[in-house]
């Protein structure tokens, strides 16, 4: 309003109401946004049709599972495709679409129907996706530019300072590794790594294999978690990190996107980057001192006193997010070059 009054002030009405519609022509969206009403008016529910519910496993919950679960009103979860016509957003998870890239809806789109396209892989390992260009409208990956953020983790700012308990600490260093290749730069930075310092490995790639419930009460047990992600790529920050090292109360180590991009998501003194190192040898000896300095070992937790960790790993919280999100969402956009877009 103000600057609305010292247009006019400065350059007569009918001036500053021809600047007020150049304006509104080039920015309608955000006008848009600024007019519409907070509530719908229809009290039909919004249906969101998941095509394919991630790793197959059954969706059994009623179609109010997101009110009851999360108290979100008037949005229908389902897995049920005949209900295709009357959806308003139609989730699409790609590890299964790469499987069968023509398990496609068939017929006509309902228009204004929005085509989500979900996936927690990276790019590296995100196959056929060229395929799928032109077709959707959002996407719900760990990306933070994606339509709908959904990260493997977050951190929780706590309402109180609290005191921290560091598990207590008998070895140095560990690594569970479900896919261990050769070849891959993780496992050569591993092993030049090992030339130096204790690592005890396990997984069931190196026959060490460590039970589910097992994972975190072990990783504990070290002062070190090797977080070292599958493939770098911008945000791509797994439950690597926030489960087995932060869950467990270890140290990581990551090896993944560069320093600053971690720092979007957490303190810079939650971690050590290998990058920060011109060698395995260098980054050996820092740790080593570290472990023999508990004073300087324990300022790794004292972001600690001001965070909470939050896994995210349930795909029925993040569908119904989905309801929470709509509103917001960009009315009118096309994915043309998908895969582009998750290459960038
Ligand atoms: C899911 O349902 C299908 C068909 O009803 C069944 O064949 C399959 O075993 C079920 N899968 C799981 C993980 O329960
Ligand atoms: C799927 O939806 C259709 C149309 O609403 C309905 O007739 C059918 O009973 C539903 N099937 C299941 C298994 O819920
Ligand atoms: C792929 O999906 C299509 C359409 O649903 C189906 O007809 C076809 O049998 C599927 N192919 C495989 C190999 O599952
Ligand atoms: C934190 O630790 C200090 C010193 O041990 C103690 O005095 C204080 O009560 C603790 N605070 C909480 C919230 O536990
Ligand atoms: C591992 O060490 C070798 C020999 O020092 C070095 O050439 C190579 O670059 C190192 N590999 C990685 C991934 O850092
Ligand atoms: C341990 O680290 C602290 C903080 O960096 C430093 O002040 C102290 O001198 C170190 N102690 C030893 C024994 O090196
Ligand atoms: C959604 O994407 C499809 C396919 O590109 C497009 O035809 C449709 O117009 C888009 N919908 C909206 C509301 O933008």
């Amino acid at each position: 309003m103000a600057f609305l009054f010292r247009l006019i002030q400065k350059c007569g009405l009918f001036t500053a109401l021809v600047l007020l519609a150049v304006i509104v022509m080039l920015f309608p969206n955000d006008f848009r946004q600024i007019i519409k009403p907070v509530t719908s008016y229809s009290n039909d529910p919004l249906v969101v049709l998941v095509w394919n519910w991630p790793f197959l496993t059954n969706f059994t919950a009623g179609r109010d599972v997101c009110r009851d679960l999360y108290a979100i009103e008037n949005c229908v979860l389902t897995c049920n495709k005949s209900m295709f016509d009357r959806a308003s957003v139609v989730a699409f998870h790609h590890r299964e679409l790469q499987i069968n890239i023509s398990d496609l809806p068939r017929g006509t789109r309902p228009p204004n129907q929005k085509w989500l396209w979900v996936s927690l892989e990276s790019p590296s390992n995100t196959k056929r996706i060229r395929q799928l260009n032109g077709l959707f409208n959002w996407t719900m990956t760990y990306r933070k530019d994606s339509d709908i953020f959904i990260p493997y983790g977050s951190l929780m700012k706590r309402s109180q300072h609290t005191n921290v308990s560091i598990p207590k600490k008998s070895f140095l260093s560990t690594w569970v590794i479900s896919n261990y290749q050769k070849k891959s730069r993780r496992a050569k930075v591993y092993f030049n790594l090992s030339k130096y310092m204790q690592i005890d490995i396990y997984g069931k790639s190196v026959k060490r294999y460590l039970a589910k419930k097992l994972l975190l009460p072990t990783i504990s047990k070290y002062a070190f978690y090797l977080a070292f992600e599958n493939s770098i790529h911008k945000d791509y920050i797994t439950e690597k990190l926030w489960r087995n090292s932060f869950m467990a109360g270890s140290v990581p180590v990551v090896l993944g996107p560069p320093r600053v991009n971690y720092e979007e998501f957490v303190p810079s003194d939650s971690f050590i980057h290998v990058n920060d190192f011109p060698s395995e040898e260098k980054l050996a000896g820092f740790l080593k001192d570290l472990w023999q300095n508990r004073t300087r070992y324990e300022q790794y937790f004292n972001w600690r006193k001001h965070y909470t960790v939050k896994m995210h790993t349930d795909w029925t919280e993040r569908f119904c997010t989905i309801c929470t999100k709509f509103n917001s969402l960009p009315q009118s956009k096309i994915y043309d070059n998908l895969h582009d877009w998750f290459h960038k």
